[in-house]
């Protein structure tokens, strides 16, 4: 559905590629909305691994959502592009910083999103982030995850393959490495609170799950 906040978002970036990107992923994916429903409310800060062009911050600013962002990723040109946006739109308490997660996260209470960017992991790393990602929420707090998930359904194979062509296109620095199942989630992540999987494609082909943890 055309929502005129996705417009204004979108021409906060450079150039067509990305403005297209901006409107269309906005507009299509049910990621942002369902990430904006889950904190609603909240006043923890967020911290967003994988940010790629800030989409899901400006998406919460356009819906009202206040709290300090801090946004990581190791691809410079969406840092950059994502902190140009930042300024064009005048926003308050949104940083935008390089850095690889692999080599660990800085300190942070509060509420962390981790939104299509662990398949680009292997299995000891994916473990790895998600155990220092879940150390980072505040108690009540919410560890946020969307992610394609590994089993044998037609989504997953259409999945692997959206993810190459991103490789293949250049907009992804890395090809995808491994798929966590439902399993690796609930084994590494139920130590630390109560933990929901449930589908979040909406009306796309890809096998994404919404994965929330609410830290106890
Ligand atoms: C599919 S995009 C998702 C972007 C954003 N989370 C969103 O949903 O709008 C995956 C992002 O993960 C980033 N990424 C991949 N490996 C990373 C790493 N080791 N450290 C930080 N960012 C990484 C990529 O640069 C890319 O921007």
């Amino acid at each position: 559905m055309k929502d005129p906040c996705d417009t204004r978002i979108a021409e906060l970036f450079d150039g067509h590629w990305n403005r297209n990107y901006a409107v269309s992923k906005l507009r299509t994916d049910p990621l942002y909305a369902a990430l904006a429903a889950d904190l609603r409310g909240s006043t923890l800060p967020l911290l967003d691994i994988g940010c790629g062009l800030g989409l899901s911050a400006f998406y919460l600013r356009s819906r009202g959502i206040e709290v300090p962002i801090l946004g990581l990723d190791y691809d410079h040109r969406k840092i950059d592009g994502a902190r140009r946006a930042a300024i064009r739109g005048g926003f308050g308490q949104l940083q935008f910083s390089q850095h690889d997660a692999r080599s660990g996260l800085p300190a942070h209470q509060g509420n962390v999103c981790i939104l299509d960017i662990l398949q680009f992991f292997d299995p000891a790393a994916q473990q790895e982030l998600l155990q220092l990602a879940a150390a980072r929420v505040a108690p009540g707090g919410l560890l946020l995850i969307r992610s394609g998930i590994r089993d044998d359904s037609w989504r997953f194979r259409i999945t692997v393959a959206g993810d190459l062509l991103a490789k293949a296109t250049r907009w992804m620095k890395a090809a995808p490495t491994h798929y966590p199942t439902a399993g690796d989630f609930e084994r590494i992540l139920a130590p630390f609170g109560s933990l929901e999987i449930s589908p979040l494609w909406g009306r796309t082909p890809f096998n994404n799950h919404w994965i929330k943890l609410r830290k106890t």
